[in-house]
Parts: structure tokens; sequence; C-alpha cells
């Protein structure tokens, strides 16, 4: 009985399309599936059958089953079937090496038809065939229907399975956490739900379960983890939807190398059996602080597929070199910093003025750009300006003056110094892109700790939490939240908890941040104080936290844990650039479902039911997008 199980033999057929084989042959099977190919040979009817298991061809001869043929007399694609027939193998010569079933045919002798089809706004049998995003949207079920997006739901699902697997094998207990939930900060804002029973109060969908997760760490869990919805109304990118899907997890009595072993193993152990084919870069994982990221690879999520590691120019150039773009930012404590892109000496001017538009676009007043060519000739604009020492010093500082084919080009920035780097990490990125560099099947994972607790934000002149706002300080920072001010009035860029490093840490995988997470904080006092340095009053922390705060006074374990972004992780897997490619029923640009015409405006008693109207906002909605 090949591959299935019993359970999927009903009436309408004993076998699945695509599980017949060479060892099949004098078997009478029935199958049942989309008709995908048809070809009318006059009296042989040839047909691809197929269903999820893939794909079996079908020949009904008119001479040998003329009622099966004229049921398919007007058949087309995309009609559903039932087929009877014998398995025979295929003539030689005339066997099908690019299908698993390609050895046999079944001679049908019997068909019924289940059900017919319209003709299908695209081609379902031609998986390169481009079709416009918006019409595989609005028919998400053919969509689904063809190959690639069925093979990367299907590598999702074996994802998911093999997380469960993992987390169950390691003691986890899978607990499901309330949608309606009350406000989880996280850094977006909540889409909230009107109560009906509660005129005027709204639940929020939540962002994620972080405070839920940590309340079954008070209750004695001890492991959880979730496959866990989460809403988040922000703009949406290529690695975002509003609604999205993280393995959220969390672990009793450990401490950071506690959470993150478990978590590497598992990784390691769910991408294996979801790619065997994928060589991981590196194992263990490569660790970098925040501060090494950024001043390696401008960025703390390094895509480390490849080098063109950013490099500081400091020491290289005199302390003055009278080139004020380089000067200025110095002598006010920034930063001259390279990448040195090999092969690409030969660089078109305009190619250099769209580099500096983008340059430009992320933060940095321009770019400097130097070639040096095979045969030590240096181009740059600015040659005018440096000596030829300083001009030698750069190339040694880079990597000496052995240059690749093509020449080697030098992109500089100078500015202050996360800006700097962040802007030459960007541009990193794009031309590693741009010319290939990257391998597109290697997964290099890596993670970055020890991010700053608290960023300050100049415009709302106060701390806000660089990820988290319950992560705790790394063990020797502890004091500087108790001995910093704490003072609304006085609290300043200057305040000593600026310096105090969380014990946060991202797992991130080919420039991706895949997850995050962190130890934290279990102490009700110490936790009252971070919010106090994050702007928020005792009664506003209370009124928000409140059911944490109170936990906390009854016996909480130190605990940790960490949510990674199941979309991110599947697409990076099946090698997509866009989380829509691994979601059943993604979402537009715009939050729209094309599909459901989600959202709609609903039943005027809706409004009513809730004691809600609307006033219709006149200058459009804040941060509203249009689809791309
Ligand atoms: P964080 O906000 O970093 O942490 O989210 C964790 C991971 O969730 C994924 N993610 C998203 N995926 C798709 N669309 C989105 N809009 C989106 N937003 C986030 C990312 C991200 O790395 N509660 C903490 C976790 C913890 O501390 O345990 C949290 O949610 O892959």
């Amino acid at each position: 009985m090949s591959e299935l199980s019993n359970a999927l033999q009903t009436r309408y057929r004993s076998d699945v399309c695509g599980s017949l084989r060479a060892s099949d042959a004098g078997r009478v099977v029935r199958l049942a599936g989309w008709i995908h190919r048809r070809r009318d040979h006059g009296s042989l009817v040839f047909i691809d059958l197929r269903d999820r298991y893939g794909i079996v061809q079908v020949v009904v001869d008119a001479a040998v089953a003329p009622e099966a043929h004229a049921a398919l007399t007007d058949a087309r694609i995309e009609w559903v079937i039932s087929v009877e027939g014998g398995v025979a193998l295929r003539r030689a010569g005339t066997e099908n090496e690019k299908l698993p079933t390609g050895a046999v045919e079944v001679a049908g002798t019997k068909v019924e038809v289940l059900s017919r089809a319209k003709t299908p706004p695209f081609y379902i049998n031609e998986p390169d065939a481009p079709i416009d995003e918006s019409v595989r949207l609005k028919h998400r079920y053919l969509d689904l229907r063809r190959e690639p997006l069925r093979d990367r739901l299907l590598l999702r699902s074996q994802m998911v399975q093999a997380i469960r697997e993992v987390h169950h094998a390691h003691g986890f207990v899978e607990v499901e956490t309330p949608i309606l939930i009350k406000s989880t900060p996280e850094g977006a804002r909540d889409f909230i739900v009107p109560s009906r029973l509660q005129p005027g109060s709204v639940y929020a969908l939540p962002q994620s379960p972080q405070q839920m997760k940590q309340l079954l760490m008070v209750a004695g869990f001890d492991r959880y983890f979730q496959i866990a919805r989460c809403f988040r109304d922000e703009d949406l990118r290529g690695d975002r939807q509003p609604e999205f899907t993280q393995l959220d997890l969390e672990m009793s009595f450990v401490d950071e190398g506690g959470v993150r072993s478990f978590v590497e193993q598992m990784v390691i152990n769910v991408t294996k059996r979801t790619r065997p084919d994928r060589p991981i870069q590196q194992l263990p994982f490569p660790v970098f602080t925040y501060d090494e990221a950024l001043e390696r690879y401008g960025s703390d999520k390094p895509d480390l597929r490849y080098g063109l590691e950013l490099i500081d120019l400091g020491a290289a150039l005199p302390a003055t070199t009278g080139f004020k773009v380089f000067d200025a930012p110095r002598a006010s404590g920034g930063r001259v910093r390279a990448i040195r892109v090999p092969g690409l000496g030969g660089i078109a001017r305009s190619q250099i003025d769209d580099l500096t538009e983008r340059a430009k676009r992320y933060g940095a007043d321009g770019i400097v750009w130097i070639s040096l060519q095979e045969d030590g000739e240096v181009r740059s604009p600015i040659a005018k300006f440096l000596s030829a020492e300083a001009t030698t010093a750069l190339w040694s500082a880079t990597g000496g003056t052995t240059v690749a084919a093509g020449g080697d080009l030098l992109l500089i920035v100078a500015g202050e110094r996360v800006r700097s780097a962040e802007v030459l990490g960007r541009l990193r990125v794009e031309v590693a892109g741009e010319i290939g560099l990257a391998d597109p099947d290697i997964l290099a994972f890596c993670w970055v700790h020890r991010f700053p607790m608290y960023q300050w934000e100049s415009e709302s002149g106060r701390w806000d939490a660089t990820h988290n706002p319950f992560s705790a300080p790394v063990p020797e920072h502890r004091d500087l939240l108790t001995t910093s001010s704490g003072d609304l009035a006085r609290r300043s860029a200057g305040d000593p908890a600026g310096g105090a490093l969380a014990q946060q840490y991202d797992v991130v995988l080919n420039g991706w941040e895949l997850g995050g997470g962190s130890i934290r904080i279990h102490d009700r006092e110490l936790l009252e104080r971070s919010f106090a340095l994050m702007g928020h009053s005792l009664d506003d922390a209370r009124a928000k936290f409140g059911a944490l705060l109170d936990a906390f006074e009854y016996g909480a374990p130190p605990h940790g844990g960490i949510a990674i972004g199941v979309e991110r992780w599947a697409a990076l897997l099946a090698g997509q650039t866009n989380i829509r490619e691994v979601m059943a029923f993604p979402k537009t640009q715009s939050g729209s479902d094309l599909m459901l015409e989600a959202p709609s405006e609903p039943d005027p008693s809706q409004w009513s039911d809730l004691g809600l109207s609307v006033r219709r906002p006149t200058g459009g909605v804040t941060g509203a997008k249009k689809d791309a």
C-alpha cells in the first residue's frame, strides 16, 4: 500500500497520485485529483492527474473504456475527477524521468467527474510563469495549488513539526496563551478589539505572549513553548507582516548561556531536518557583542556569508589630512570607515552617483571612493587631497596593493560613530547583493548579544528599551540602574544607566534578525526601577504591567527566553526574500487581504452593539501605506 496511510483510503481513492512506482505495476487503483494537463490524441486521452502528493499520467483509450473516454470529452484543466484503472509500466523510451511516478501510467477504465472548474486566471501547471502578485493573492487558493508555494508550505509544516518534536523531547510544555489581552508594548502599535460587554473598553491583540510566558514561569511551568500568533500594527516590509507567527519559548533557572545553548542546538536540529541539503557555515554559531557587530559589519544583524568587513581608517590616516570631509568628523569623535570591494575598480560614474544617493538617504553626508587598478593606477576625486603616502597607507590598511581582476574599490564613509558604521553596513549588504557575493545555499547563523539596555530618544527626551522592556542588565551593570538618579527631571543622555548593557541576544541568519530574547528582570523593585528609567511613572507601570509586577511578589524564578520568527526562518530555509512566500494567506503592504477583502466595513449594527460610531479621518490615516 505504498506511502498511503489507511486514513487516506476512501471511496474516491485507493492511492494518491504521487505514490505510484514501477513496483505497483499490475495493481488496480483508484485515484482522485485535479486535471493538471490534458492531451487529446483522438481515441487516446492523456491526463496528468495531480494531488498534493504529486502527478501521475492517466491514459484512457476509447476502444477499451468508451464510457470513461466519453466522460473526459469536454474535461478541462483543474476539473476534479476520480479515475480507476490498472497501473502499467510505460513503454520503453516513454518514461518521464522528471516525475517520481514517471515509470508508470494508469490505464483508466472508469472516470467520475467530481467537480468542474472555470479557466483559472493563471496557469497552475507552469511553476515559473510570472504572475502579478495581486492576482496571486486574490486567488490564493489557486496559487497554493502551484508547486512552488505548495512546496514552501509543506516545508514550513515540516519545520514546525520538527520544532514541536525537539521541544517536547526536551521537557517543554506547549501552552496556548490568549489572543484577547491587554497591551504588551513591543515597540509597535497594538491592534485593538472593542468589547461589547464593556462598552468603551478594548482588548489588544498580543504583539507577543511576553507577559503571559513570564507569568507561566512564575506559575512554575519551568519550560514553555508555543507556536504563537502575534499582531503588530506597523509598516510592512519583506520581513514583516501585521499578523505573524513566533516560536516563543521561556525557561526557568537559566542564564544567558543556558538559553543560547538550548536554542542553538534546537535551531541546528530543526534546520538540518528541514533542509539537510543546505550547509550551515559555522558551528557553533559565532558570537558577537553588539558593539563588535556594529564595528565590523555596521549592523546588529550581520550577513556573514561574505567578508567585506568595515575597516576603521583612523590609524592609517595622519592626524589631519587637510581633507575636511575626513578631518571634521574625526575632530568631534567620529570615524572614517571603508569597505574594500574586490573587482569593482572599474565602477562607472553613474553607479557611484547611485551609491552616493543611497548613502545620503541612509544619513551620511556622502561617500568618498578610491579605486586601485591592476596596473597600480589610483583613481579618485579626492586623489588631489591625499598625499601618495596617505593613499598607500589606506591601501595597506585595507589589505594591500594586490588587487582582484577589474581592480578594487574603496568606499569610504566619514561621520558620527554609529551612523557612519550603519550607512556603510547597508551599502555593504547592497553591494554584496548586487555583485553576487553571497552564496545562496549557505546558512550563516550567528548570535549578537550585550545590547545597550536603553537608548536615548532625543526627540522624546527619554530613555527607551533598546529591545525588550523586561530584559535584565548584565550582572555587572545592575548597579548602574540603581545608582542612576531615576529622577525624571535629572535624567539625561549622560545618566549612568545609559551605559548599562542588557542580557539580550539575537539570533541572526543571512543578514536577517531571526529571533530575539533575553534574561528577564524577576525582581519587582528592579523592574519598577527600569520602567521608571524609561519614563513610566509608578502608576503608569502598575496600570500597564500590574499583573507581572504583582506576580513577582509571590516567588518568581530567574528566567529568560527567546522568540523566533517562524515565517522568517521558513522563508530563509526556502530561499525566499519575502515572508509572504511562506504564508498561506498573507496581507498586502497596506494590510489588506485581497481574497477576503479585509479589512471591511462592519454591518452598522455591529458598531451600535459596540456602542461605537465612526468619524472618518479627513487627512488620511496615521502611518498609512499604499500597496506597492
Ligand atoms: P521581537 O519583537 O524581537 O521579540 O520579535 C521576535 C521575532 O519575531 C519576528 N517578528 C516578525 N516577523 C514577521 N513580521 C513581523 N511584523 C515581526 N515582528 C517580529 C522576528 C523577531 O526576531 N517577546 C519578544 C521575545 C522575547 O524576548 O522572548 C519579542 O517578541 O523574527
